[in-house]
């Protein structure tokens, strides 16, 4: 974050830790805030091993206090998810060149050559204390800056020469003493945003550039001409003749009183939101930098890149959505929300009374789907799992072969891809790396690439040709949940829009409409159950160290995803699997003791999961079953959980709910902090 108004120092590490706290699911191993001391040749870090909570108490006790008000101050802050070195204060960031914090860095990404240029520098004689990747890049700095005659290189064209030499993915923010009141920042796959927040509509200079973007402020951040040397013709503030420099600090009105303008960089909108909701994001080798009020972007090499407009977009979030409210934990408000969050997908977009789904971001597009030879979904984690659940209805309605593929294990194998294909990247985040990496794989190969998004303006929705945001509204809890169901009926939905020229199926598309429309009070009386969820989870399986979860067809995506939250946290193995394979292996497992959940709501393959069922109980098996609440042939002696009937291809949105909740009551039962998982993140951005 950087301030250009009158704020003093706990101001600002409340500002820096508050900001934290709403990227806290991002990682949340450590955290630390570089800020300016009394002089201009100080920069002082702070720096602890755990959550967002600890740093604050650090920064409390360290009494910080000054008489100083700052009116110019530039602060940068980072919560970790360690990738090269395990938590520790010293690889914690800000990372700095060496002792004397000449050059402070925060770093998102992976800067994959660290460990040539780690040789290379201390070959040089450079030192280095951290295990930290970023490392590399604050030392490099250092060395680039000694480098220089005179020192005579500017902020900006320092950190450019710098970005030059790096490999990997990132999203910066450098500090340094030799320029106080400035900072940098870069991004390249990792996302980024600066938000501006001044009372005046901003002034823009729009000489020689091309101006576009959103209606509302067009084009009003402009992007300096590339290369070397200084740039003077792209202020975002133009300072107002007859201002001195040090006014221009200062955002001038039209009547010329002094407003304050603030920029805050952060990687997601949930950390500017109290502060501004507008915010401008950053393209891939943009690097801005500011100073004095000023906002200027430059590019990494001139001439390259989609476009030369950068805009200030209007965010929709409202702070309360990010907020827990009457709710203990992010997760159990977000499963909660699943009501709700499921309208809000289909909102506008579904007429159930003449049965029909209209997708905006996809309609131009329909023709060219239609006619591509395959359909390829790409995912990772519970996104993969919303790809899968829905696969099946996909084939049936669309006729178009569906493949679907780990983003990770995708681009591994390098999947042939020609330009014929139509691409489907679902994320939630629309940042995961694997996810991203595998859309851009895809674009340059020339397929039609689909993002199906909850994150607006992420990199996903904003680099893929068309697609379907999802609104499930922001999801904090590292465990995905409302997601799922919103990205399961998207992608449902797309199948059904995809299939309106085929007359042979209106029926079964008019069913399956029909069934989202009861969905919503459906998963009202799951909810319902909730004590009783709790209830087996605490009789059942508190003390389980492993667990199977087994169906078959369109219940094996739920399997997969009960057992990916269970492991995610509660950190209790289980493993989800087609009970056709039972026989084949699992079966060994079973015992009077092996907990085993068995999905058998009533589809065409019902039958087969009762086989499975005996083949259970043969081995003294005590499964807990999931199946329909007017399903009168399961025997009562079974422990049993009972959903309402929908529609077969809908049935794993109201199978999964109850095992969210059974997970999140398993973790509860055993202390575990489910909003953050150990070892786990939100937003995955490296590979
Ligand atoms: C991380 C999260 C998972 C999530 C996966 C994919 O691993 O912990 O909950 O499903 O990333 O995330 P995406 O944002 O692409 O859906």
């Amino acid at each position: 974050c950087t301030f250009l108004t009158e704020k003093d120092r706990k101001d600002i590490c409340d500002i820096l830790c508050n900001g934290l706290q709403r990227l806290e699911y991002r990682g949340y191993d450590s955290a630390g805030i570089g800020i300016d001391g009394d002089s201009d040749k100080e920069i002082i870090l702070f720096k602890q091993v755990g959550k967002v909570a600890a740093l604050r108490q650090l920064i409390a006790e360290a009494a910080i206090d000054t008489q100083k008000s700052f009116l110019n101050q530039c602060s940068i802050a980072h919560t970790r998810w360690a990738t090269h070195g395990p938590p520790s204060p010293v690889n914690c960031h800000p990372v700095r060149s060496n002792p004397a914090n000449e050059f402070t860095v925060v770093h998102n990404g992976i800067v994959t050559n660290n460990t040539e240029l780690r040789l290379v520098l201390q070959k040089k004689g450079y030192k280095f204390e951290s295990e930290t990747d970023t490392e590399a890049v604050a030392v490099l700095l250092k060395y680039v800056w000694d480098s220089q005659p005179q020192q005579r290189i500017d902020f900006t064209n320092l950190v450019k020469t710098v970005l030059k030499e790096l490999e990997g993915s990132f999203a910066f923010v450098f500090k340094s003493i030799h320029f106080p009141n400035e900072v940098v920042t870069a991004r390249r796959g990792s996302p980024l945003l600066i938000g501006v927040k001044t009372e005046k509509k901003l002034k823009v200079d729009f000489v020689d550039v091309e101006i576009g973007g959103p209606e509302a402020e067009k084009g009003n951040v402009l992007l300096g001409p590339g290369g070397p040397g200084p740039v003077t013709s792209n202020l975002l503030v133009p300072p107002t003749v007859g201002m001195t420099r040090s006014q221009s600090r200062a955002f001038m009105s039209d009547e010329g009183i002094p407003q304050p303008i603030e920029f805050f960089i952060a990687s997601d909108a949930s950390a500017v939101i109290e502060h501004t909701k507008r915010v401008l994001y950053l393209e891939d080798d943009d690097i801005a930098h500011i100073a004095d009020g000023e906002l200027h972007i430059h590019r990494l090499r001139r001439g390259e890149g989609k476009s030369s407009v950068r805009a200030i977009e209007t965010l929709e979030l409202e702070l309360a959505e990010i907020m827990k409210g009457k709710f203990d934990h992010f997760m159990q408000k977000e499963i909660y929300e699943q009501p709700d969050s499921v309208v809000n997908t289909m909102r506008g977009r579904v007429n159930f009374d003449i049965h029909k789904i209209t997708l905006g971001g996809l309609k131009a597009y329909l023709p060219i789907i239609r006619r591509g030879r395959r359909i390829v979904f790409a995912a990772c984690g519970t996104s993969y799992h919303s790809c899968l659940a829905t696969r099946a209805i996909f084939e049936e309605l669309t006729e178009i072969p569906v493949s679907v593929e780990l983003a990770s294990d995708f681009l591994d194998r390098k999947t042939p891809i020609f330009r014929d294909d139509v691409c489907v990247f679902v994320s939630q985040s629309g940042e995961t790396a694997d996810t991203i990496l595998s859309m851009r794989y895809c674009l340059d190969r020339g397929a039609l690439c689909v993002g199906v998004v909850n994150t607006v303006g992420s990199t996903l929705s904003r680099d893929s040709h068309c697609g379907i945001h999802i609104n499930a509204g922001p999801e904090i809890g590292v465990a995905s949940t409302k997601a799922y169901t919103s990205q399961y009926i998207a992608l449902i939905m797309m199948a059904i829009q995809l299939s309106e020229d085929r007359i042979s199926l209106t029926e079964r598309r008019n069913q399956i409409i029909d069934g989202l429309h009861e969905l919503p009070a459906q998963i009202r009386q799951v909810l319902h159950n909730d004590k009783s969820y709790q209830q087996l989870a605490r009789t059942v399986l508190a003390d389980s160290r492993s667990l199977l979860i087994m169906g078959r067809g369109f219940q094996h995506a739920t399997c997969l995803e009960a057992a990916l939250k269970i492991k995610e946290i509660s950190y209790t193995h289980s493993e989800g699997i087609l009970a056709g394979e039972l026989k084949h292996g699992p079966l060994a497992l079973v015992d009077e003791n092996f907990p085993v959940i068995i999905i058998m709501t009533q589809d065409s393959l019902y039958p087969k999961v009762q086989s499975a069922l005996a083949q259970v109980t043969a081995r003294k098996g005590q499964p807990i079953i999931i199946c329909n609440d007017d399903d009168d042939s399961i025997p009562k002696e079974y422990r049993t959980i009972r959903v309402p009937r929908t529609v077969d291809c809908l049935q794993g949105i109201l199978n999964i709910i109850p095992l969210q909740l059974l997970s999140y009551h398993l973790a509860i039962m055993n202390g575990f902090d489910v909003d953050f998982p150990r070892n786990l993140a939100k937003s995955v951005t490296t590979e």
